[in-house]
Parts: C-alpha cells; sequence; structure tokens
C-alpha cells in the first residue's frame, strides 16, 4: 500500500469514528433528555387543579349562594334578589373601598357598582382578605348579632371583618380590602366559566 492509499484509508476510518460518535452522542442525549421531558409535563390532576370551571346558574334562586372550589380555593356565585341590589348604593359610605379602586381585587369589567358581569350574580372568591379565613354567607336584614343597619353580606368570624353582598369591605374592620373577584365570562346566559375571562380585560 502508498503513502497516499494509507491516507485516504485513514481519512475514511476517521470520518466513520466520528460519524459513529455523534449517533452514540445523539441517542445519548434523547435517552437523558425523556425522562426530563416526562417530568416537565404537568400531571393530569395538576392540569385539574388548574382547569377553569363551568357552573349552570340557572336554578340558583334568589338570594341562595352556591359554592364551588377553583384551583383549591372556594368560589362563590351568589343570585341577589331585587332588594339586595337596591341596598348595595346605600352602603357606599360606610365602605373602605366602594368604587373597588383597589385593581388588583378584581379585573377590569367588574370595577362597576355591583362587581360583576351579570348585575345580579355576583362571583367572588371565599377567603377573607385579613388572614385568609373563610367568611360565613349572612343574607338576613338586621340580625341581633350584626345590627339593625347589616342589609346582608358576609361575616369573618376569625377577627370580625364584613364584606357586603358584593364583597365590599366594611371601614374599621381588620380585612384591609374588597374579596377578590376572580375571572369568569359566561359561555351563555346559563353558563358560567371561571377561571378564564373570554379575552375580556
Ligand atoms: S381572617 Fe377574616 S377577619 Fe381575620
Amino acid at each position: 500500500m502508498s503513502d497516499s492509499d494509507s491516507n485516504t484509508v485513514d481519512v475514511k476510518r476517521r470520518r466513520m469514528l466520528v460519524a459513529t460518535t455523534s449517533v452514540v452522542g445523539l441517542a445519548g442525549t434523547a435517552a437523558f433528555a425523556a425522562p426530563l421531558l416526562i417530568s416537565w409535563m404537568p400531571s393530569a390532576r395538576a392540569k385539574a387543579a388548574g382547569a377553569p370551571v363551568e357552573v349552570n346558574i340557572s336554578k340558583i334562586e334568589p338570594g341562595q349562594l352556591v359554592r364551588v372550589i377553583w384551583r383549591g380555593k372556594p368560589v362563590w356565585l351568589i343570585n341577589r334578589s331585587e332588594q339586595m341590589m337596591k341596598d348595595l348604593p346605600s352602603l357606599d359610605s360606610r365602605l373602605a373601598d366602594p368604587a373597588s379602586d383597589v385593581e388588583t381585587q378584581q379585573p377590569a369589567y367588574a370595577k362597576n357598582a355591583s362587581r360583576s358581569r351579570k348585575p345580579e350574580i355576583s362571583v367572588l372568591v371565599g377567603i377573607c382578605t385579613h388572614l385568609g379565613c373563610s367568611p360565613t354567607y349572612r343574607p338576613e336584614v338586621a340580625p341581633a348579632d350584626l345590627g339593625a343597619d347589616w342589609k346582608g353580606g358576609f361575616y369573618c368570624p376569625c377577627h370580625g371583618s364584613r364584606f357586603d353582598l358584593a364583597g365590599r369591605v366594611f371601614k374599621n374592620v381588620p380585612a384591609p380590602t374588597n374579596l377578590v373577584v376572580p375571572p369568569h365570562f359566561y359561555k351563555s346566559d346559563e353558563l358560567i366559566l371561571i377561571g378564564e375571562d373570554g379575552g375580556a380585560v
């Protein structure tokens, strides 16, 4: 074999070695990457925990509260009666943020007098903005323990915070802000989806 023949063989062998190493390298990467990809994919349970919740509101009676769980939190849907709606503006002077000026507490489409998209239906995260207890629904008017001027709302048993039927916090209670209105939108007159806002801002 001449010198030039042996050089040619050497070059061919080196190319083959490089090619073989690359294939092994790729296979090694793929084998190593597969478990990582699997562990990055959210489990079905995690997906369900963050998924929006659909609720049919057609059977909620005036004055009734329905409770669902969204992202592990209680969410209340209240069908406010006509009288409850009439009473809301009369409370403004006793509230800490009657016009919902604290932007973090509701989407822009709920910054209105009823804090809702459909005036009679209130949608609220049922967690007190003081230290996270779940307030009690107190729809009755003037009960003995809440006073003659109570028009219905929510009372937090932990430290006494009070909220009206739009989740607006009263003055001089421990809770600093209104209850949170979660993102939501109406898929139809009867179906509401909690957890998505349907592209609204
Ligand atoms: S947690 Fe509700 S008043 Fe303190």
